[in-house]
């Protein structure tokens, strides 16, 4: 038996804390989460009202900058992202080398770290204008990327962006549309939906990606080589493929009468299974996202049609019947943002491994602004935490003839 106490005397004293659950590892002015009150700010603003008023594009605007813009300025804002969509056509080769089967987050983690290999040297990450250039081109291409990674993965031919499109209506265009159709008609509630997922998502302070970002930065790496670990945490159904996760604990579900069945094994610890889309390790009360996102799904219904209520149906049973379980009291267990994300985006067709992807294009304003935030304090404090040794002590080493 190892004896810990002395251990921790060889190496100093810290604080043992997995998955930093009372560890800040920044100073931060972007985002603010009361967990108590289910309150989230970006820059000061409450999330509800950005949801309401505002766009996904002006929300990144506020990130980069720190001011909500004026009209003219947002409008030279968006235009200057749209002009910056298309990508090197050399990056397009990329994803001739990935299985016609590839996951597209697998993609966007190669393609997205692929662009440091077009943007290094030219960039000053000490100068606050070029770090204002990463944001906007990281943001900009992000989309791109996506349709291009969906596009490869359903060996469809891929479509560039068009200045005619705003921002949202692009992605969609680029994802969506027949190249062989001269007008791409969307529906302008659908691009609203979009766009509110886009400004929910944006960010949320230190999370498993961001911290990722930031972690990976912390030793000056290329930004978006940073971005590509963030997208590489993103990933897992614990963080941002819980959405997917959602619509597939939804259809398992398949009835309303199966919900007592599906709780019950949620609060078993030996079934491996939770309940996906609820619980938050800061928010102790309603995500206030999930809220916007409840009415958003109904409001994508009214125009979407209503294949997808017999499922919003058993999430709404669902919700209610957990919120009574002692269980999920006790350990005050809300629904958080994913919980409705993937009834949205299903109800408005879009393919289900593109749910992550869709978190990741929203994200990547976050994750660059919290590197950007890093880089303007200048610190360079490397991110790097301690560990306690529980193995084996000191021991004699036998040379390999010498060994039974
Ligand atoms: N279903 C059932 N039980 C749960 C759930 C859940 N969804 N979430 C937490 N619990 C239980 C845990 O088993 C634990 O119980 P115990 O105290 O009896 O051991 C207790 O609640 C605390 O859970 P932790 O795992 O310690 O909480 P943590 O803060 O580490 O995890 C997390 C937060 C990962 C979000 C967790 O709640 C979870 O796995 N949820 C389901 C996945 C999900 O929806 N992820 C999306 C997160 S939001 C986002 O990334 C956009």
């Amino acid at each position: 038996m190892i004896d810990i106490r002395n251990l921790n005397q060889q190496t100093g004293m810290f604080t043992y804390d997995p998955g930093f659950t009372a560890t800040g590892s920044c100073a931060s002015t972007i985002t603010y989460i009361d967990g108590d009150k289910g309150q989230l700010l970006y820059r000061g603003y409450k999330i509800e009202d950005l949801a309401e008023h505002s766009t996904f594009i002006e929300v990144c605007y506020l990130m980069i900058y720190g001011v909500l813009p004026s009209a003219k300025e947002l409008n030279a804002f968006e235009e200057l992202v749209v002009s910056e969509m298309m990508v090197h056509e050399k990056i397009v080769d990329f994803y001739k080398g990935f299985q016609s089967d590839a996951h597209p987050m697998a993609i966007m983690v190669g393609v997205i770290g692929a662009l440091s290999a077009f943007m290094h040297e030219e960039f000053d990450v000490n100068d606050p204008r070029d770090r204002e250039h990463i944001a906007i081109k990281l943001v900009a291409k992000f989309p791109t990327l996506a349709a291009f990674a969906f596009r490869t993965a359903s060996g469809l031919p891929l479509v560039r962006p068009k200045k005619k499109y705003n921002y949202i209506q692009n992605f969609l265009y680029m994802m969506l549309a027949n190249p062989m159709d001269d007008d791409f008609d969307i529906n302008p509630v659908v691009v609203e939906a979009i766009d509110t997922i886009f400004l929910l998502h944006a960010d949320h302070e230190q999370n498993a990606s961001s911290s990722t970002v930031r972690i990976a930065g912390s030793s000056l790496s290329n930004p978006f080589a940073c971005v590509a670990a963030g997208i590489a945490s993103l990933w897992g159904p614990m963080h941002g493929g819980a959405n997917e996760a959602v619509l597939y604990m939804l259809e398992q579900i398949g009835s309303p009468d199966n919900i007592e069945k599906c709780i019950n094994m949620a609060k078993d610890k030996t079934s491996g299974f939770r309940l996906m889309g609820f619980g938050h390790r800061v928010y102790k009360n309603f995500d206030p996202r999930s809220r916007v996102m409840q009415k958003m799904c109904y409001k994508v219904l009214e125009v979407t049609g209503k294949d997808t209520m017999p499922l919003l149906d058993i999430a709404i049973k669902l919700e209610q019947k957990a919120l009574q379980d002692p269980y999920f009291i006790d350990r005050k267990l809300y629904p958080n943002v994913d919980f409705y994300t993937g009834l949205v985006y299903k109800a408005l067709d879009i393919p289900v491994n593109m749910f992550t992807v869709m978190f990741a294009i929203a994200r990547s304003i976050g994750w660059i602004t919290q590197w950007s935030e890093m880089m303007a304090e200048g610190l360079n404090k490397i991110g790097r935490p301690r560990q306690l040794y529980v193995g084996p002590p000191v021991r004699e080493f036998v040379k390999i003839e010498d060994r039974q």
